[in-house]
């Protein structure tokens, strides 16, 4: 039961859309049909989620109704389907603030001569732009014609046959993903590539190189990568997140682009998902760490694979003290592993809880069973529970019957906080971090050396290290964050243009809390905030509005 969704999967089962949309930038609608093919298991309705669509038909049924709208949930729109059938064709145009949707007029994107469009579905959004069970227990497959304005391309994670995408492979609805704009594309490898805008091209491809060494990297651990082609998109600076998995074809920030290949932890993660979440997912938003803390996992596994332990036991160390900051900040309730997410926005329960506890909880049982035998039980996970859904109490039951360790994980997954006997990530970079002996640091290490500054002169530190002229969007966005704090003004027009300039949420919540804290500062944020907004994705737009009101 997904309390998030107004479908009923019991009674009746979607199995495959086939999709026909147009594009329309003029009027940022996207408009068509959708076939829905299912199963009807009981008799009953069929229930399907909408949120802010304008329903214009529907065919093959007796009749349908929209019901009431949840701010959150959005409306159910429930159909009579007609006797024998097992499809109705829905007619449909999505609302120009749809959740899900970011239509960038021409001035937003790199190349400024062509419009561009994207979706981000996850958690709780396709249905702002497609009429289905969006719930992540409901798998389909489907198949989309897409059509665009002359000279804009569309792609989606899906394969392209002839102009027409289909996926064959059932995924869940949070994983349906499209992108229109000018986009060029380059091969990276045997069965990768990225797409970009074409003044970018050069950068991304150049950032990726080790794609392929990736995919490699957890196809000896965990099994063959299942998904035909696995493809890049970077995004234009709005993106509100660093990446999404959708599957054969992960959206990325371009803010990654660091030239050094420093920030490409995101494409391991990414990547991971192809595995952990995209191949078995979480049933319901509350088992979400299943999806986050298993890829973290990985992350960090592919990490030690392709640029050695050192490496990945930076990244481990940084999100170990990561994850001890925000957890203080947090209600115990949301502490937990397996949370309650009634009543709210399942985005709420995106935090690094999930990400960073849930991969230190699989850490911690890897050290308690031993590496090799804990990669051969993910290996059979992966097999066993192969294009599933699955609860924290289904992956429970499966570690306890293939796997025993001490590890006490009822205490993991419903207690607040980190359990006695916790694995200790340790980076021996880390702890000669006060060495004079700068030569050759790593992104982490400059992250680290900022973030355990007691009480840093910024003036000194920018004059020796030049921080407010980083290009590197990490260590520019810690130094930010700090030079806020401290009021160091030398830094605050650069504060305004990143904050213009990238809508990554991960680097807005932080800056604009922290200029909230002062009268000046508020002031400033309310001032930035007022030009910015609209360059922002409307789910960015939705968190930064809350933090200001
Ligand atoms: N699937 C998430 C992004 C997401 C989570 C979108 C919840 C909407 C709701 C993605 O895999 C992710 O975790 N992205 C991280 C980057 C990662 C390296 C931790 C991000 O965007 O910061
Ligand atoms: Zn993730």
């Amino acid at each position: 039961m997904d309390v998030h969704s107004y479908s009923r999967p019991g009674q009746v089962r979607v199995r495959h859309l086939d999709l026909d949309l147009n594009v329309d930038f003029d009027r940022k609608v996207l408009e068509g049909s959708v076939e829905i093919h299912f199963d009807a298991l009981s008799t009953g309705d069929l229930l399907l989620d909408t949120r802010g669509l304008t329903i214009h038909s529907v065919e093959h049924a007796d009749s349908f109704e929209l019901g009431p709208a949840d701010p959150v949930l959005g409306a159910p729109l429930r159909i009579v389907q007609a006797a024998d059938t097992d499809r109705v064709r829905v007619h449909y145009s999505t609302s120009p603030t749809a959740s899900g949707l970011q239509w960038l007029d021409a001035p937003q994107t790199a190349g400024k001569q062509h419009p561009f469009l994207y979706t981000q579905s996850q958690a709780i959004h396709a249905r702002s732009w497609i009429p289905l069970q969006d719930t992540p227990g409901v798998r389909v497959t489907f198949t989309a014609k897409i059509h665009t304005p002359e000279g804009l391309r569309a792609i989606m994670g899906a394969a392209n046959q002839d102009g027409q995408f289909r996926m064959e492979q059932p995924v869940p609805s949070y994983l349906i993903a499209l992108a229109a704009g000018d986009l060029a594309f380059r091969e990276l490898g045997p069965r990768s590539g990225v797409y970009a805008e074409p003044s970018l091209l050069d950068a991304a491809a150049h950032e990726f190189a080790d794609t392929e060494a990736m995919i490699a990297a957890v196809e000896q651990m965990y099994g063959p990568y299942r998904w035909g082609r696995y493809d890049l998109l970077v995004l234009p600076p709005s993106f509100p997140f660093g990446g999404m998995e959708n599957p054969r074809l992960t959206f990325t920030t371009p803010t990654i682009l660091a030239g050094d290949r420093s920030l490409v932890s995101l494409v391991a993660h990414e990547l991971a998902h192809s595995w952990s979440g995209n191949l078995v997912t979480n049933a319901t938003w509350s088992d979400f760490w299943l999806n986050e803390g298993f890829t973290v996992y990985l992350e960090r596994r592919i990490l030690e694979k392709v640029y050695g332990k050192a490496r990945a036991e930076m990244e481990a160390v940084l999100g170990r003290r990561e994850l001890d900051r925000e957890m203080a900040g947090l209600p115990e309730s949301d502490r937990v592993l397996h949370i309650d997410l009634a009543g709210r926005d399942p985005d709420e329960g995106c935090t690094l809880v999930p990400y960073e506890k849930g991969a230190l909880l699989l850490r911690t049982i890897e050290q308690s069973v031993g590496r090799e035998r804990f990669d051969a039980f993910l290996h059979a996970y992966f097999d066993h529970f192969a294009f599933q859904s699955i609860t924290t109490a289904q992956f429970l039951e499966y570690l306890r019957a293939h796997l025993e360790t001490d590890v006490p994980l009822d205490e993991w997954l419903v207690q607040p906080g980190i359990p006695a006997g916790a694995a200790e990530p340790r980076s021996d970079a880390f702890d000669r971090i006060d060495s004079p002996d700068r030569a050759g640091w790593s992104t982490q290490q400059w992250l680290h050396f900022l973030r355990t500054r007691k009480d840093p002169d910024m003036a000194e530190l920018d004059r020796a290290f030049h921080f407010t002229e980083s290009g590197n969007s990490e260590i520019l966005a810690q130094w930010l964050q700090m030079a806020v704090q401290r009021n160091y003004q030398p830094a605050m027009p650069k504060v305004a243009q990143f904050l213009s300039s990238v809508g990554r949420r991960k680097f807005l919540k932080p800056l604009y809390a922290e200029l909230m804290k002062t009268p000046e500062g508020r002031r400033r944020a309310l001032e930035i905030y007022q030009k910015a907004r609209p360059g922002y994705h409307p789910i960015a737009q939705g968190t930064i509005d809350a933090m200001l009101k």
